[in-house]
């Protein structure tokens, strides 16, 4: 029996695998093996700072994926759609290659980041999701022991894609087009300490797929925090429709995005952020969030 267990973490230099980083390094039970592309960047230099090995592996050579989970214990997998791919069977075989070198390596607990196959489940596509929803179908038939994550919207989001936007002096709307139903989301952040407490539990996690979210509320009620926050500033719905977010831009993401949030409007996310909280009872609701990253916001409401 070892006395420390070796995690792997893949995008270790990124939101979610930086996350859990964070959440492993406080336990010195485990030791953390951080995943890059490039070993001698900045990024690497602060994860070695912390505490961690760092090794160069690229989710496209599967050569080099091996490698990087010799040895492991247990292992935290993500794919990146949005940055170099936007390629859904390039991502695909990505994570066909982190599938099959755990299993390989006698990984004892794969945890991966995922999504649904929104297509088979709705009849259209959404390549964002449905390449990672082909990936858990092959994670799960590969025999591998795995648990799912499903991460909700990053409230992350509300400072990169989806800012408040200025109508008005003092004026600002959301567009998201959600309607009245409720979207979840979460502060990135919080998604590494439940993937620690994911592995504390084989038994009640293994074989199982967990949606994680912070908070469940509709677009309106985000403006009214929002407006809260930010007062005397108002911040309403924009009460967009999908259709006319599709039209507004026809760049493939946006196309992605909105039948992503038709998926949500039609209720099927199973995310659950009263098991999230039972993961990680420190999970931020969207108004601590807000108000603790109240100046990254300065640039927004000016
Ligand atoms: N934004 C949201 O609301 C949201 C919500 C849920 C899920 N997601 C999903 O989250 C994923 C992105 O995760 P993130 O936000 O943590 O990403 P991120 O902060 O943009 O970082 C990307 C990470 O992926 C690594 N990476 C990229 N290509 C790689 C490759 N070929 N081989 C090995 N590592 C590679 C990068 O590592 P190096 O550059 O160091 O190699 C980096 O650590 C996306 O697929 C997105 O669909 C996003």
């Amino acid at each position: 029996m070892p006395n420390t267990w070796l995690m792997v973490v893949f995008g270790a230099t990124g939101a979610q695998g930086g996350s859990v980083v964070n959440a492993f390094l406080k336990d010195h039970a485990y030791k953390v093996r951080a995943v890059t592309r490039d070993a001698s960047s900045e990024k690497a230099e602060e994860l070695r700072a912390k505490g961690c090995e760092v090794v160069q592996a690229d989710l496209d050579d599967a050569a080099s994926v091996r490698q990087a989970v010799e040895g492991a214990y247990a292992c935290f997998g993500v794919t990146n759609f949005w940055v170099d791919t936007k390629d859904p069977p390039r991502e695909i075989q990505q994570g066909k290659n982190l599938v099959d070198a755990v299993k390989d390596a006698g990984v004892k607990h794969f945890i991966f980041s995922g999504f649904e196959y929104i297509q088979k489940i709705i009849g259209i596509e959404c390549p964002h999701f449905d390449a990672k929803g082909q990936i858990e179908e092959y994670m799960q038939e590969s025999g591998v022991p795995f648990t799912g994550i499903r991460v909700s919207f990053y409230y992350q989001n509300f400072l990169t894609y989806f800012p408040p936007r200025k109508v008005d002096e003092g004026k600002y709307v959301l567009e998201i087009p959600m309607g009245h139903s409720m979207m979840d989301a979460i502060d990135v952040n919080d998604i590494g300490e439940c993937v620690h407490s994911i592995l504390e539990k084989p038994k009640e996690y293994l074989g199982r797929f967990v949606g994680l979210s912070g908070t469940s509320m509709t677009v309106s009620h985000y403006a009214d925090v929002f407006s809260k926050v930010f007062a005397p500033n108002q911040v309403t719905d924009a009460k967009m429709t999908t259709d006319a977010m599709m039209k507004k831009s026809r760049r493939i993401g946006a196309i992605d995005l909105a039948v992503m949030f038709e998926f949500f409007k039609r209720g099927h996310p199973d995310r659950d952020s009263v098991l999230t909280r039972k993961l990680n009872p420190k999970t931020s609701s969207f108004e601590a969030w807000l108000k603790a990253n109240k100046e990254k916001f300065n640039d927004v409401f000016r």
